[in-house]
């Protein structure tokens, strides 16, 4: 039987817009009381936007690398609007450079925005969740996480990571019915990190952007992007439907990455 979500509590990281913001607003469809996150000050004025509806919803300008910093975000979350139910952890970012120009700064930024700030969120939605046995942990790792791309080793490495921490936190958490499980989408339109990759991809391959989208858009046997839809509606789906579904990395990638 799907989970009824009114009145419970769900966390968006990344949500300021492109995917995170549509899983919040898909929650808030849903009925339930919504804590969106994010670095970028945006987040608040749509938080306040969709609140004008009369959702249960706040904004939280929050760096997720910042454990500290994180640990009193939820406190704050758990106060004003109730114990966590459901953390998607969207909020990541992406690098491209060949593999001799990684540097230890970037190489390390990509992993703690991707590994360290989904990890530090765990940690802060588990002081909560466990003690209902019961909940959902949504990570976000990439096709690029399960078969990497050129140029973005950095990025490839850390959302690889994010399959292997998905597995560790659903064995370990499985004991208190939280069923963890993240993500591998193909290039999703209209985002913040295929905007970045796309514009990374002209200026290193020297392609004009509509040969880009072409190129890549041939080698998805769908024949066609991912879509922020498609996206929303499979979380949807871990939340409220998937409760045999523990420790996977599903891909929405069109059928371009099978494994
Ligand atoms: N868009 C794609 O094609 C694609 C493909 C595969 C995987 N993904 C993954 O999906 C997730 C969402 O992608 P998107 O394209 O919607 O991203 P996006 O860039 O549009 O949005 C990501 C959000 O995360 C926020 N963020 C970044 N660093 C943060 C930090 N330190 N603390 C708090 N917030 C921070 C940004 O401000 C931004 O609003 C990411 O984890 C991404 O790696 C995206």
């Amino acid at each position: 039987m799907s989970v009824d979500l009114r009145g419970r509590t769900c966390v968006v990281t990344g949500s300021a817009k492109s995917i995170g913001l549509g899983i919040a607003e898909m929650y808030l469809g849903l009925g339930a009381k919504v804590a969106m996150i994010d670095i970028d000050p945006e987040v608040t004025l749509q938080a306040e936007a969709l609140a004008g509806g009369g959702a249960s919803v706040r904004g939280y300008v929050l760096d997720i690398t910042d454990q500290e910093a994180v640990m009193a975000c939820f406190e704050d979350i758990a106060g004003k609007l109730g114990d966590v139910f459901a953390l998607a952890n969207v909020a990541g970012a992406v690098d491209q450079q060949p593999i001799d120009e990684i540097t230890p700064e970037r190489l390390d930024r990509m992993n703690r925005i991707n590994i360290n700030g989904s990890v530090w969120c765990a940690q802060g939605a588990l002081r909560t969740m466990r003690k209902h046995k019961d909940g959902r942990i949504i990570n976000f790792s990439s096709k690029s996480g399960k078969t990497g791309s050129a140029i973005m080793a950095a990025y490839s490495g850390a959302k690889g990571a994010i399959i292997s921490v998905t597995q560790a936190m659903a064995f370990e958490l499985a004991k208190d019915n939280i069923k963890v499980n993240c993500l591998c989408p193909g290039i999703v339109e209209k985002t913040g990190v295929w905007g970045a990759v796309s514009k990374g991809y002209v200026e290193n391959l020297k392609m004009a952007e509509d040969a880009v989208v072409k190129q890549f858009t041939a080698k998805v046997p769908l024949g066609r992007l991912c879509r922020i839809e498609d996206v929303v509606a499979f979380v949807k789906f871990l939340t409220i439907d998937g409760d045999y579904c523990t420790g996977q990395a599903f891909n929405l990638t069109g059928g371009r990455e099978m494994h």
